[in-house]
C-alpha cells in the first residue's frame, strides 16, 4: 500500500473521504491532521475521531491550526451543520487525539520518511503552510500533495474562490509556490463528473457496516439538500471524496499541467486559483513553468465503482 497523511477539516464530505481512505487496501494512512475550516477545530477533531473509530482502523489523529494564517475566516457551518457533521449525532468518541501538534507531526513524519510518503489535503492549507515555514527541508521530502482545492472556472465561497483556498489564501499561496508535485481536484470536475447516486447509497446501506452506515447517512443528508439545486435528487457531488478517489486510482482522471497562482489581494477575487491557459504563451516560452497537475475530467462510472466496492468490501 502507498503511505499517506490526510489533512482535513471534517466536515460532511471529509468524513466520507476519510472513510474511503481508511478502508482502502491500496493505502496505508499513517496519520490524520486536523485544521480549522468547515467548522471550528474542536468540532473537526471530534468528528475526525468519530470517523476513525467507526472505520475500525487505528490511525493517530493530530490537532493543528485553530485559525488561518491571517486570522479571519468564516466557517461553512451552513453547509456542514453547526458541528460539521450534518445534523447527525454520534456519542463522544472513545479514542483520543495525540499530544503532538499536527504541524510537528507533519515535519517529523516527512523528514523521517524515505521519500515514500504522500499528502492529501481536503481542508484549508494552514497546517501544510506552517509545516513548510517551520522546516526548510520539508518541501523536498513530501513526495506529492493531492488537494481538493480551487476552481478552474468558478468558486463556491465567492463567485471566484473555492472554500479551502478562500479560508486561507496566504497558506495556499505558499503551498502552490513550494515546488512540491501538486495534483489539484477543483470544483469543476467534481460538479461535472464526481456524482454519487442513490443506487450507490443503497449499496452502502445494504452493507450495513459502521463506516457504510456513517457515509450513507451523510450522503442521504446531502441528497436531501440537493433538491434545492436539482429538480430530482438522484445524485450528490461530495468534493473531498473525489480527491481521495483520484489519489487511490489516478487512472480514473484525465489531467493537464498548468501554472496556477493564488490571488491573495483582489477586491472580488481573493482566494481565486488562476490558471495560465494561454497556449500561445506556453508555446513561446513566455508563461511560468506549470506547477500543478490539474484534474480536468474523471470517469464517473469507475469512480463510483471504486467508492462502492471499497466501502462495501469487508
Ligand atoms: C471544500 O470545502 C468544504 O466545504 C468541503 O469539505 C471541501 O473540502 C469544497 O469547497
Ligand atoms: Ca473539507
Amino acid at each position: 500500500p502507498r503511505k499517506v497523511i490526510i489533512d482535513c477539516d471534517t466536515g460532511v464530505d471529509d468524513a466520507m473521504a476519510l472513510s474511503l481512505a481508511l478502508r482502502s487496501p491500496e493505502l496505508e494512512v499513517v496519520g490524520i491532521t486536523c485544521v480549522a475550516g468547515n467548522v471550528e477545530l474542536e468540532h473537526v477533531i471530534r468528528n475526525t475521531l468519530t470517523v476513525v473509530e467507526l472505520s475500525g482502523k487505528r490511525v493517530p489523529v493530530y490537532a493543528g491550526a485553530y485559525r488561518p494564517l491571517m486570522g479571519a475566516w468564516e466557517t461553512a457551518a451552513s453547509v456542514h451543520g453547526r458541528k460539521g457533521f450534518g445534523d447527525l449525532e454520534y456519542p463522544e468518541p472513545k479514542i483520543r487525539v495525540e499530544a503532538e501538534h499536527a504541524v510537528d507531526f507533519l515535519v517529523r513524519a516527512f523528514l523521517e520518511s524515505q521519500n515514500d510518503l504522500d499528502l492529501i489535503t481536503i481542508g484549508p492549507l494552514t497546517n501544510v503552510a506552517l509545516a513548510l515555514a517551520k522546516d526548510a527541508r520539508l518541501a523536498s521530502k513530501i513526495r506529492s500533495i493531492t488537494m481538493m482545492a480551487g476552481g478552474i472556472n468558478a468558486g463556491n465561497s465567492t463567485p471566484a474562490a473555492e472554500f479551502n483556498i478562500y479560508a486561507d489564501p496566504e497558506a495556499a499561496d505558499l503551498v502552490f509556490r513550494s515546488g512540491i508535485p501538486l495534483t489539484m481536484i477543483a470544483l469543476d470536475p467534481i460538479m461535472e463528473c464526481g456524482g454519487i447516486y442513490v443506487a450507490d447509497v443503497e449499496d452502502m446501506e445494504a452493507a450495513g457496516t459502521p463506516w457504510c452506515t456513517l457515509v450513507s447517512r451523510l450522503l442521504r443528508r446531502n441528497l436531501e439538500r440537493m433538491k434545492i439545486i436539482y429538480s430530482d435528487n438522484l445524485r450528490t457531488n461530495p468534493p473531498d471524496l473525489l480527491a481521495v478517489g483520484v489519489y487511490i486510482d489516478p487512472s480514473i482522471a484525465d489531467c493537464e499541467m498548468f501554472h496556477v497562482t493564488v490571488e491573495c489581494r483582489g477586491e472580488h477575487t481573493r482566494g481565486m486559483t488562476l490558471l495560465d491557459r494561454r497556449m500561445w504563451a506556453r508555446a513561446m516560452g513566455l508563461s511560468a513553468k506549470p506547477n500543478v497537475n490539474v484534474v480536468k475530467t474523471v470517469d464517473n462510472l469507475r469512480y463510483r465503482a471504486l467508492v462502492v466496492d471499497t466501502l462495501t468490501a469487508h
